[in-house]
């Protein structure tokens, strides 16, 4: 299967999901994000992100998150004072609802529908800090080609934020039951995919559904850093947190690995 198959069968399965996110949250993002209070940062997770994106300061910056989903996080981002944000997602019904949310939020924050790898060259050198959040760099089956993307909208100077499931979450949740903890069972931490989420991704409402087809990659955290520095970003700091971040009940007590990390860097 050619990687443009695999985005439109991923594009698919994001579409279908959407529904079931949206049918669970019963409107409470519009009904929030009329209030300019509003945060959708509230996880127990988010306190090592916001503490970071206070110290790199964001403020008066132009800013994007790729992908972005819905937008709920881009907006709540805002929050920090950015000038201007722009988000991409490959999904029509994240982006409509994100363009919904933008508009009721009053926040100066557009939204695009695009598949990453192809964002236009007019964005080149654009923005002066990009936000990558949990479960966005498991779509990409060769993160070189995602990488050399988000430094090429880096202005100079520009910085990222990555706060990601780590490595080894993904890798619990490929094969690991807790009621059933069979190593035999278990994918290999080296083995890259392509995966499947047979049962749907709906980890808002925890509803499960036969699934279009999707295919989402392991990447080692290697192959994240290498990705990195041969894109010229230079990596700032890297932290490791036993903070699980996708509600995921067989993992969430595994709290001896680490489940998710924040990764900074310049441009
Ligand atoms: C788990 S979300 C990540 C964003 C956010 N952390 C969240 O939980 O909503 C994954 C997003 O990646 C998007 N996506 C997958 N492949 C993509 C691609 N090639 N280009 C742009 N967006 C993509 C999906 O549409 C989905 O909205």
């Amino acid at each position: 299967m050619n990687i443009k198959d695999i985005m439109e069968s991923n594009r698919d399965a994001w579409n279908q999901a959407l529904i079931y996110h949206q049918r669970a949250r019963n409107n409470s993002l519009q009904i929030g994000f009329a209030n300019h209070e509003f945060t959708t940062l509230d996880r127990d997770c988010d306190n090592v992100l916001i503490e970071k994106i206070i110290k790199m300061n964001i403020s008066g910056k132009t800013i994007s998150q790729m992908p972005c989903n819905n937008g709920r996080e881009l907006l709540s981002l805002m929050r920090f004072g950015a000038k201007e944000a722009m988000g991409f997602d490959i999904s029509d019904i994240a982006i409509e609802e994100a363009k919904q949310l933008a508009k009721i939020s009053g926040l100066n924050v557009k939204f695009e529908r695009v598949n990453i790898l192809e964002i236009d060259n007019k964005f080149n050198e654009y923005f002066d800090f990009i936000y990558i959040s949990e479960g966005s760099l498991q779509w990409f089956p060769n993160l070189n080609d995602y990488f050399s993307i988000v430094s090429r909208l880096l202005k100079a100077n520009g910085e990222i934020l990555i706060f990601e499931m780590h490595p080894f979450a993904y890798f619990f949740e490929n094969g690991f039951s807790s009621d059933n903890q069979n190593l035999e069972k278990m994918i290999s931490y080296f083995n890259k995919g392509p995966f499947n989420y047979k049962n749907g991704i709906d980890y808002v409402g925890g509803v499960e559904y036969e699934a279009n087809e999707c295919y989402w990659f392991m990447h080692k955290m290697s192959d994240i850093i290498n990705a990195i520095l041969q894109n010229d970003i230079r990596i700032l700091e890297f932290n490791e947190y036993n903070l699980e971040m996708a509600n995921n009940e067989s993992i969430k007590h595994l709290e001896k690995f680490p489940l998710s990390y924040i990764l900074t860097g310049k441009k």
